[in-house]
Formats: C-alpha cells, sequence, structure tokens
C-alpha cells in the first residue's frame, strides 16, 4: 500500500478570527512596546509565536469538563480527578496543585534549599533559577556540551554531563546539594530532550549521594515522544510507558501545565515523601490556596485531568511534534540557520548568525524578534542575552553561548498554512537581514527582565529599515 502523509488527529469545531494589521500599525505597536515583543498587545499580533504556554487549543471534551467544575472551597471533586491522572499517568504519589509552574517551583525551592546550597540541573530555565536564587541556592549547569552548540546533532542534548554533576559534588560537597534539577525536553536549549539511559544514570549518581532529583516535568510528554523516535529499545514503547518511567526515576516535579497539559492555566508539584508533602501543603495555603485547589478553579483542574489522559495519545503527540518539525524543515530548507535537531516545542532562530553585523552587547534575538513583528506580523520570542539576565556577583551582563529567537508552537492552534507563511516571513526578512538595527535597554526590571524590558535602537528610530 502508498505510504499516506500524516494529519492532524481531530478537526475544527470553533474557529477565532485572526487580525491583519499594515506594516505602519506594527511599525507604530513595536515602538509603544519599548521593542519587546511581550509588551505587543494581542490584537496586533497576526501569527502568535510568543510561547507554546497556557495558548493551546482545548477539546471538546474538555470544554465539556469545564461544565463540570465543582467550586467547592475544599474537597472539589476535580481535585480528586485531577490526582488519580497524575497518579495513574506520572506516578508520584501525593499532589499540590499551583496556579501554574513557577508557584511549585517557589513552594518547593523554599522548602529544601538552603542559604548556600548548590542546584543542579540540566542548563537553566529563568523563573526555575530565579527562585532557587531567592531561596539562597546557587544554579550550576550540568547539561552536556553538545547542548551549548546549536550545529551539533547530538540527538539527546539535554542530557546531564555525569563528569560535571560528579565534579560539582566533589567540590561543593552532597550536603550542600539539596537536590539536582531535571528538566525533560530543555527549552533554552531548544527543546531538546534527555535520554532514559541518562535520566536513570543521573538519578542512580544523585542517590547514591544521598541527593534527590526533582523533574521539571513541564514538556516531559515531548521529551517521551523522542526517546520513542530515538533511543534504542523504546521504539514499541508506549508515550504512556516511557512518561511513567522517566518519572519513576525522580522524587518528584514541578509542573507548568499550560503545555503537555494541554490547558490555559495550571501547575502542580508532586512528590512522593510523605513529610515533604506535608511541609507542602503548609506552604501551598500562604501562596497559592488550599491544599485541593492552589489557586485554580474546580473547573480548570477537571480540563487538566482530561488534558493528561489526551496529552500521552500517540497521535497528538507524533502531531504536535511533526508540525513544529515541518516548520523547521521549511527553515532549514531555506538556509536559515535553526538549532539542530529542530526541538519539540518550537523552532529555535540563531539570531547571532543571522544578524552577524549586530554584535552581542546590541541583543541581535531581541532586535530579530522585533524586526520579524514588524515584517510581518509574526511574534517570536528571545531566548539569549536579555533572557540570561545579569551576574549578580559583577553585575554585567551574561552573554549565553546560545543567542536565539523562539518561534514557539501552540498545541492545536495553527495550520500547516500558518507554518507556511511564518517561514516565508522568515525567508524575507532573511533576504533583508542587513536592514536590521541592534538594540540597547532604556528600562530594566530587577527580575526576569525579558518579560517587561524597554529598548531603543542603537541608531535612528527603527528596527528594520526600508
Ligand atoms: N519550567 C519550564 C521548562 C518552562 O518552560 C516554564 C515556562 C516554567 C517552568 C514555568 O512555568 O510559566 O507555568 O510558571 N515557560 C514559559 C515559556 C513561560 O514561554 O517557555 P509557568
Amino acid at each position: 500500500m502508498k505510504k499516506r502523509a500524516w494529519a492532524e488527529p481531530f478537526k475544527i469545531k470553533m474557529v477565532e478570527p485572526l487580525r491583519m494589521t499594515t506594516r505602519e500599525e506594527r511599525e507604530q505597536a513595536i515602538v509603544a512596546a519599548g521593542f519587546n515583543t511581550f509588551l505587543l498587545h494581542s490584537r496586533d499580533v497576526y501569527i502568535d509565536l510568543l510561547t507554546d504556554s497556557g495558548t493551546s487549543a482545548m477539546s471538546d471534551r474538555q470544554w465539556a469538563g469545564l461544565m463540570l467544575g465543582d467550586e467547592a472551597y475544599a474537597g472539589s471533586v476535580n481535585f480528586y480527578h485531577l490526582q488519580e491522572a497524575i497518579q495513574e499517568f506520572y506516578g508520584y504519589q501525593y499532589i499540590i496543585p499551583t496556579h501554574q509552574g513557577r508557584g511549585a517551583e517557589h513552594i518547593l525551592s523554599q522548602l529544601l534549599i538552603r542559604e548556600g546550597d548548590y542546584v543542579p540541573g540540566n542548563m537553566y530555565f529563568t523563573t526555575t533559577k530565579l527562585h532557587q536564587e531567592l531561596a539562597g541556592g546557587t544554579f550550576v549547569d550540568v547539561i552536556v556540551d553538545q547542548a551549548h552548540d546549536p550545529d551539533s546533532e547530538f540527538p539527546f542534548k539535554g542530557n546531564v554531563d555525569l563528569d560535571k554533576l560528579q565534579a560539582l559534588i566533589d567540590r561543593v560537597g552532597a550536603k550542600h546539594i539539596p537536590y539536582l534539577s531535571l528538566e525533560t525536553n530543555v527549552n533554552m536549549a531548544g527543546g531538546q530532550p534527555c535520554s532514559l539511559a541518562n535520566i536513570r544514570d543521573t538519578s542512580e549518581l544523585c542517590h547514591k549521594h544521598g541527593i534527590r532529583v526533582f523533574l521539571d516535568a513541564t514538556r516531559a510528554v515531548e521529551n517521551a515522544y523522542f526517546i520513542k523516535q530515538r533511543e534504542v529499545g523504546y521504539e514499541s514503547a508506549t508515550i504512556a510507558d516511557i512518561l511513567r518511567e522517566i518519572c519513576s526515576h525522580t522524587d518528584g516535579c514541578t509542573m507548568s501545565a499550560k503545555k503537555d497539559c494541554l490547558v490555559n492555566i495550571g501547575g502542580w508539584l508532586a512528590v512522593n515523601d510523605e513529610d515533604l508533602a506535608a511541609q507542602a501543603r503548609n506552604k501551598v495555603v500562604i501562596y497559592e490556596g488550599l491544599h485541593t485547589y492552589g489557586g485554580l478553579a474546580g473547573r480548570d483542574m477537571e480540563a487538566m485531568a482530561i488534558g493528561i489522559r489526551e496529552s500521552v495519545v500517540y497521535e497528538h503527540i507524533r502531531a504536535r511534534v511533526g508540525q513544529v518539525e515541518y516548520l523547521g524543515q521549511r527553515l532549514i530548507d531555506a538556509g536559515i540557520p535553526v538549532v539542530h535537531p529542530i526541538g519539540g516545542h518550537g523552532v529555535f532562530i540563531q539570531a547571532a548568525k543571522f544578524l552577524p553585523h549586530i554584535s552581542r552587547e546590541a541583543f541581535p534575538a531581541q532586535a530579530l524578534s522585533a524586526a520579524l513583528y514588524v515584517e510581518s506580523g509574526v511574534r517570536a520570542m528571545e531566548r539569549g542575552a536579555v533572557s540570561a539576565g545579569r551576574d549578580h556577583a559583577t553585575g554585567e551582563n551574561i552573554y549565553p553561548k546560545l543567542e536565539l529567537v523562539r518561534l514557539t508552537i501552540p498545541r492545536r492552534v495553527y495550520t500547516q498554512a500558518h507554518m507556511d507563511v511564518t517561514a516565508e516571513s522568515v525567508e524575507e526578512l532573511y533576504e533583508n537581514r542587513d536592514r536590521v538595527v541592534g538594540l540597547r535597554f532604556i528600562y530594566e526590571p530587577q527580575y526576569l527582565r525579558f518579560f517587561q524590558s524597554r529598548f531603543e535602537p542603537i541608531e535612528g528610530n527603527r528596527v528594520l529599515n526600508d
């Protein structure tokens, strides 16, 4: 039989109109936004690839689930549905819901990190690292070197480098390492997975030294898909089996349910240690809400429970990652420098290579995302020096090896035609790349500066000249 192309495993029941803008409107909008795509109004955006966080389309089942919201202050039936789904698919015992991922990171960091501690992780994530620092810890990157090389085709660039981890243990002592933070499908590396072999070895090394391992499970389902595709021995395993196996090597997780779990808001902290669960329940009431709702409505928890079940269906995850790979391949074919291999949740453009005339001090990735918006109405996100922030000791900007623009694909939202238009927009900008102008700060907030900073062009008043 002739092999057929795959397609999305759904059809569309409700549509949300998009608004096209003129070039002139976008020029004004980006100035008003201080050349920061986070500060644009979404009504001025045509195709919104800012983030895959909270931007998923829910299924008809999930919308039906919203109507079953039990909005009791305590003991909502939806909490128990959520707990069952997490226990079944992630395998953890105790579940503390939070309003989103950083709520869980806050609680975990405050409970386990002491002043002067070190927290190793496979590359930093912005909110995760900040919570570790606010709790008195120092983040230490122990990811494999290949993760910092955007051209490396290594299939598991999310892996922990066990030698780096051992060196940290030798240097500071295991008692100053409360836990290792293990991210699946590492966001800042370009959506790159860890292998199960590496997860197993990492957790063995940690546990041997009495160091706990906490998973950032935000994109663990996407990681499970890559394991099925790439790791010998898992070709015929189900996504659900692989997900359970990933989690089984860890002591708990923080979760931003706004990604894999196919909902617009929500998160949780999961642990297997009963005492730690009790302490976390005691903290959640201070910052989030009672331990059976954690800042969420009952209906949100119901939608999340249903989303978890949908997320592990093979046809769903194949289409989700397949769409990202489709866009990535189009850009590769057009000669655009992107991070290899194409990741699970987005295509990451190598901005410094795309704009060689802009120095790192003039933030090529920030300029590129602003210019792409002006060119096409497509909204992307900076993931480079602006996101990395400043060194606490010296106050100097940190310039990570990866200076990237992320085209992040929301789940189940856009069509292949939107991917084509996006690719054409990037290609057109690439042809005119010498017209893009670098940026400098005019306002820089103290925490997570990429969200709210404002910029101006280093010369003239436009980020994209005619
Ligand atoms: N961990 C990872 C790996 C994330 O990507 C995010 C959020 C969080 C934790 C925090 O979760 O937003 O629910 O509080 N990432 C979003 C993004 C913001 O666009 O990548 P949150």
